[in-house]
C-alpha cells in the first residue's frame, strides 16, 4: 500500500488495540515524539533499502495459492518470515530501541500482506509490470491497488474510517501471515482481477472497491489481533 492504505490501516487497528496492548503501544512511541500507529506506518517505505525490499511482499506460485517457506521464501526473505520474525522480536526481552523498530515493521508489513498484489506472482512483479490507464493516466495493476483506487475512491476515504468508537478490541491471536497472503493471492487469482482491456472501466472499480475495503478492514483487524497477543 501507500501511505493512505498504511495510515488508515494503523488508524484502524489502533483503535482496536486493548488497554495492555495499547499502554505498551503507546511506552515504546513515545521514543519518537507525536508519534502514532498511523504515523510510524509508513517508515519502512521511507527506508527501503536492498536488502529489506522482499520484506515487503511475497510470491506464491502462479495456478496454486499455497505458500511454502523453502519454495516461496528464499534466505528467509519474504513478508511472511519478516512479519514472523519481527513479532518474535517485538514479543521478545529485546531493548526498547529494537522493540520500537520491530513494532514500526509489523504495522507496515501486516498492511502490505493484505494488499492482494503483495502476494501476487513474481512472473509480472506483482502487477507492477502489467500497464493499464485509469483516472485519465498510465499506471500499472500494483500501483492501482497500491493508491489510486484509494484516492480515488467515490465515497471518500473518510468514509473507510468507521468511527473508532464502534469498534471494540481485536480478540488477541498469534499472526497468520501466511494465511493473509494466501487469501491475497486467491483474490489476485479471482476473475476479473486482471482487467479484461488496459483501459479501467468504472465497472472495474465498482467491482473491486468492496474487496479494496474488506483488505483494508481485515489487516487493521488482524494487526490489532496480533498485537493484543504478542503485548498482553
Ligand atoms: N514489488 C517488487 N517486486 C514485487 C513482487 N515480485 N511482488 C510484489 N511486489 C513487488
Ligand atoms: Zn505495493
Ligand atoms: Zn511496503
Amino acid at each position: 500500500w501507500g501511505a493512505e492504505g498504511h495510515r488508515l490501516i494503523g488508524e484502524m487497528a489502533e483503535a482496536q488495540l486493548t488497554p495492555a496492548a495499547r499502554a505498551e503501544v503507546t511506552r515504546l512511541l513515545a521514543a519518537e515524539p507525536g508519534a502514532t500507529m498511523a504515523s510510524v506506518s509508513t517508515w519502512a517505505d521511507q527506508i527501503r533499502s536492498p536488502e529489506t525490499a522482499p520484506w515487503h511482499y511475497v510470491n506464491p506460485p502462479p495456478g496454486d495459492c499455497s505458500y511454502e517457506r523453502g519454495r516461496d521464501c528464499e534466505d528467509g526473505q519474504c513478508a511472511v518470515e519478516a512479519v514472523r520474525e519481527q513479532v518474535t522480536i517485538l514479543k521478545s526481552g529485546a531493548s526498547d530501541a529494537q522493540r520500537l523498530t520491530a513494532l514500526k515493521w509489523v504495522i507496515h508489513l501486516a498492511g502490505d500482506i493484505h494488499q492482494p498484489l503483495h502476494a501476487g506472482f513474481k512472473g509480472d512483479k506483482g502487477g507492477n509490470l502489467y500497464q493499464v490507464r485509469a483516472f485519465g493516466r498510465g499506471t500499472n495493476l500494483h500501483s492501482l491497488w497500491d493508491g489510486a483506487l484509494i484516492r480515488n475512491r467515490a465515497a471518500g476515504i473518510d468514509a473507510l474510517r468507521v468511527d473508532a468508537s464502534t469498534y471494540g478490541a481485536a480478540a488477541p491471536a498469534a499472526p497468520q501471515p501466511a494465511a493473509w497472503a494466501i487469501e491475497s493471492c486467491k483474490v489476485v487469482s479471482s476473475p476479473g482481477f486482471y482487467p479484461d482491456g488496459r483501459f479501467i472501466e468504472q465497472s472495474y472499480i465498482d467491482q473491486w472497491d468492496p474487496v479494496l475495503v474488506a483488505r483494508l478492514k481485515s489487516a487493521a483487524q488482524r494487526l490489532a489481533a496480533t498485537l493484543n497477543d504478542a503485548l498482553r
